[in-house]
Parts: structure tokens; C-alpha cells; sequence
């Protein structure tokens, strides 16, 4: 057979098989075995080199042009193949725009969280500041400063967890109070100030009681602050929680660190005009009084210019009477079923 009639066949060979590679890969076999350097074009060539003078342009022209109908054949092909991929793909992902779109969940601000920035809101607008303390604390701070020396006996009621022999989980908010007084200048006008934050007991959890918790501490110090002051504040607190036909009742107390000092309680029902003293109902939610001279004088302010309020309340407390949530641990499960609850939304 001459190598004309040889290319002649191995072209019509190798374009029925282009033409019937049903994809890439095939079609790149077919290319590998006709043009590749071990392909059968290469070794047709190879016997060129027998040929006489005159036939080798001939036969070399012809095999260039096989070799580049066959490489536009399978050029061609290729894109055909590919345009059907991914056609196919395209038919396979396409979206259905009629079917139903799945919700976002968007998440709120936790319950007690809410009850703080409401808290927050409400104390803004009547001048106070927003101060944050560590949660890891002095025992400085947390009790000495706060007229708790070593030894105290009401260190008895706030045991905690100790880091090491001076630094403690804080126990309450209060310590930001000696903090913040410590820092103030006074000669540019009175402190008013709360503090929300966690806080920590060395208490066996229940339904009431939390190893954590949460406290929002108040401390106003200026010259002529009185008790009246006081309760003026707590009142208007009640009212914007509680709503504004409930009332408040301070009965005397004892902290360290204010004398005299009060346990307020809130009525849990409303109190109307003529409502019996003994309908009320009374729940506790908040200790405060008029700020300890011994504290103030601790960190460097003159108690017989200065004086003031403090208070510290839960905020964990005010959540379970105003959603009547009966176990605290709820707030610290991070259940979605319980949480979602308090979406302010609604
Ligand atoms: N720190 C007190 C407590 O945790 C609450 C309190 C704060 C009382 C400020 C009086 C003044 O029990």
C-alpha cells in the first residue's frame, strides 16, 4: 500500500472515530493515538524517509494537511462536547423559583440582657454613666475597699471562687463603686453611675440559686444626696419594669458598706388608690442605702463634703417576677426552646 492511500485511510479512520467519541476523554484517546508522538501519523512518517526525492513533498504536504484536518476535526469536537456538558449541567441545577424559600432564624438579645439594656436605656436618659468592671477581682476591691476588712463576718454570706489568696471571682458589682469613685474628680460635678456584669457565689445551684449570676450596681455621690433621692430612683426604675401602678416598700437592712441601709421590695400586684396595705403582695429585689462614709473615705473622697446612694439589683430576679420564670438555671442552659420566648419582636 503507498503512504498516500495509508493517510488516506487513517484519516477516514480517525474521523469516523472523532466523530464518534462520546466524550472528552475519548476524544483525547483518539487524539493521543493518531497525533500523539507515538501515533499512528507519526509512524506513517517515519517511512517517509524511503520515499524517492520527488514523492517526499507530495506525501509530506498531504500528511500536513491530514494532520491539520484532523486537529480542526477534533478541535471542534471538543467544544461540541463541552457545550454539551454543560448544557446538561445547566438543566440539572436549575432553580426553581417557586419553591418555598427557607427563613432565616435571626437571634435576639437574651432575655436577661434585654432586661439590662432596658436598664441601661432608662439610666442614660437620667445622666448616668455606664462603667464596666473585671469580673476576675481584688480582694481589695471587693471587700476591703467596699468595708469588708479580712475576717469580717459578712464575708460569710458572699464565699466565692478564689484565684488565689488576693484575687477572687467578684462576688457583686459593688467593688466597681470603689473603682469608680477612686477615678472621679469631683470638681467636675457628681458621679452618677451603674454597672451591670456577672457575678459569682459559691452556692449549690437550684431553682433560686446560681453559681452565676447578674447584678446591676447604681452609686450616685454628690453633696446633699438623700434618701429621698434614693427612693425617688428606685421608684422610677419599679415603674419602667413593672409598669407604673406598682409600688415600692424599703424596710431597714444591713450591708457593709451603706448605712442606713434597705431591702426594697416591688408589689407583684398592682396598686390601686384604694388598695389594703394588707392586699399587697411584696417581693424583694434589690438592696441599697446611703454609701458608707469608711467607703468613701477608702478611696480618697472627703465624706464630710460628699455623700451618696448606692443599690444593687438582679437582674436575673427582675426577669423571673416579670416573665414568671420559676428556675434560674434557665437563663444559663442556652436552650433555644426557652429562649426564643423573650423575642422582642414578638
Ligand atoms: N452588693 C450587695 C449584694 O450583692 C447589694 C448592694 C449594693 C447593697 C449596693 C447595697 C448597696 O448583696
Amino acid at each position: 500500500m503507498s503512504l498516500q492511500t495509508e493517510l488516506q485511510t487513517l484519516r477516514d479512520q480517525a474521523m469516523t472515530q472523532i466523530d464518534g467519541a462520546q466524550t472528552l476523554n475519548e476524544l483525547n484517546d483518539v487524539r493521543v493515538k493518531v497525533l500523539g508522538k507515538k501515533g499512528s501519523l507519526t509512524e506513517i512518517l517515519r517511512g517517509m524517509k524511503d520515499l524517492s526525492a520527488d514523492e517526499r513533498p507530495v506525501v509530506g504536504a498531504m500528511a500536513n494537511d491530514v494532520r491539520n484536518e484532523l486537529t480542526d476535526q477534533i478541535a471542534n469536537k471538543q467544544t461540541e462536547l463541552e457545550t454539551a456538558t454543560l448544557n446538561e449541567q445547566l438543566k440539572s441545577e436549575q432553580i426553581d423559583v417557586t419553591l418555598p424559600g427557607q427563613p432565616a432564624i435571626q437571634g435576639q438579645p437574651h432575655v436577661l440582657q434585654q432586661i439590662i439594656e432596658s436598664l441601661e436605656d432608662q439610666f442614660m436618659g437620667m445622666g448616668y454613666q455606664i462603667v464596666e468592671g473585671p469580673e476576675v477581682e481584688q480582694d481589695k476591691y471587693n471587700f476591703e475597699m467596699m468595708n469588708l476588712p479580712k475576717d469580717h463576718p459578712a464575708r460569710d454570706m458572699q464565699d466565692t471562687f478564689y484565684i488565689s489568696n488576693e484575687l477572687l471571682m467578684r462576688t457583686q458589682t459593688s467593688p466597681v463603686q470603689a473603682r469608680t469613685l477612686e477615678q472621679h474628680d469631683f470638681s467636675k460635678g457628681p458621679l452618677k453611675m451603674i454597672s451591670p456584669g456577672r457575678v459569682y457565689r459559691r452556692d449549690t445551684d437550684d431553682a433560686t440559686h446560681s453559681h452565676q449570676f447578674h447584678q446591676v450596681e447604681g452609686l450616685v455621690v454628690d453633696k446633699h444626696i438623700t434618701m429621698g433621692d434614693l427612693k425617688g430612683t428606685l421608684l422610677a426604675v419599679a415603674h419602667q419594669l413593672f409598669g407604673e401602678d406598682h409600688d415600692i416598700r424599703l424596710r431597714p437592712s444591713y450591708f457593709p458598706f451603706t448605712e442606713p441601709s434597705v431591702e426594697v421590695d416591688v408589689s407583684w400586684n398592682p396598686v390601686m388608690p384604694d388598695t389594703k396595705p394588707e392586699d399587697i403582695d411584696w417581693i424583694e429585689v434589690l438592696g441599697a442605702g446611703m454609701v458608707h462614709p469608711n467607703v468613701l473615705e477608702k478611696a480618697g473622697v472627703d465624706s464630710s463634703v460628699y455623700g451618696g446612694f448606692a443599690f444593687g439589683l438582679g437582674p436575673d430576679r427582675f426577669a423571673m417576677l416579670k416573665y414568671g420564670v420559676e428556675d434560674i438555671r434557665n437563663f444559663y442552659l442556652n436552650d433555644v426552646r426557652f429562649l426564643t420566648q423573650f423575642d422582642q419582636k414578638g
